[in-house]
């Protein structure tokens, strides 16, 4: 990935030098993945990391590398841009705003109720906890936020408008 970099230029040569700290720091965190020395922080090692080092035949250390710095940079500025023009929304639309919190605490009582061993859970732990891909399809109003958010300042438009 960063080997065609060319380096011509002070500039070039900085970049390509930064290239490849980043993907010696990434082979040595995954490395001490491998040994145990550090541990997933996702619940259940749900992570997509720990799903390539269960498969070594797949994936060897520089698939993995370069597999994880494609999902960094397709996923960050993507999310980071979509959860600002949300974050815009809710604090210039205060009805929605209240609609969205009305939503996740009826979710959190429903569920508590069915669930009691969650119910001393704070607000962020019963979000890491209990909220998935599937549950989360639940929260209507919250759904519709998140798909406006997108549709109006889509973070990754395609063939420009
Ligand atoms: C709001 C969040 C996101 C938006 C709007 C978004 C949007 C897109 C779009 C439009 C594409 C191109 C699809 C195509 O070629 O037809 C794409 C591809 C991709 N995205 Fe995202 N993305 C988001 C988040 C993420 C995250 C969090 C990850 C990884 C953790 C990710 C990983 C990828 C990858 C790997 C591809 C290439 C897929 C392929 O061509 O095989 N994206 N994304």
């Amino acid at each position: 990935m960063f080997g065609r970099l060319f380096n011509f230029s002070p500039f070039e040569k900085e970049v390509k030098d930064n290239c490849a700290r980043i993907v010696e720091k990434i082979r040595q965190y995954i490395r001490d993945r491998k040994s145990g020395k550090r541990k997933s922080s996702v619940s259940n090692n749900s992570d997509l990391l720990s799903l390539f080092l269960k498969d070594p035949d797949v994936f060897n250390e520089d698939s993995m590398i370069y597999e994880l710095i494609d999902l960094i940079v397709a996923g960050s500025l993507t999310s980071q841009y979509t959860n600002l023009v949300i974050l815009g929304h809710i604090a210039t639309d205060p009805e929605s705003r209240d609609k969205l919190r009305q939503e996740f605490s009826q979710f959190r009582t429903d569920y508590q109720q069915e669930h009691p061993e969650c119910k001393d859970l704070d607000n962020l732990s019963f979000i890491n906890k209990v909220l998935n891909g599937e549950n989360s399809q639940d929260l209507e109003w919250t759904n519709n936020v998140i798909m406006e958010a997108l549709r109006i300042n889509p973070p990754a438009a395609m063939g420009g408008n």
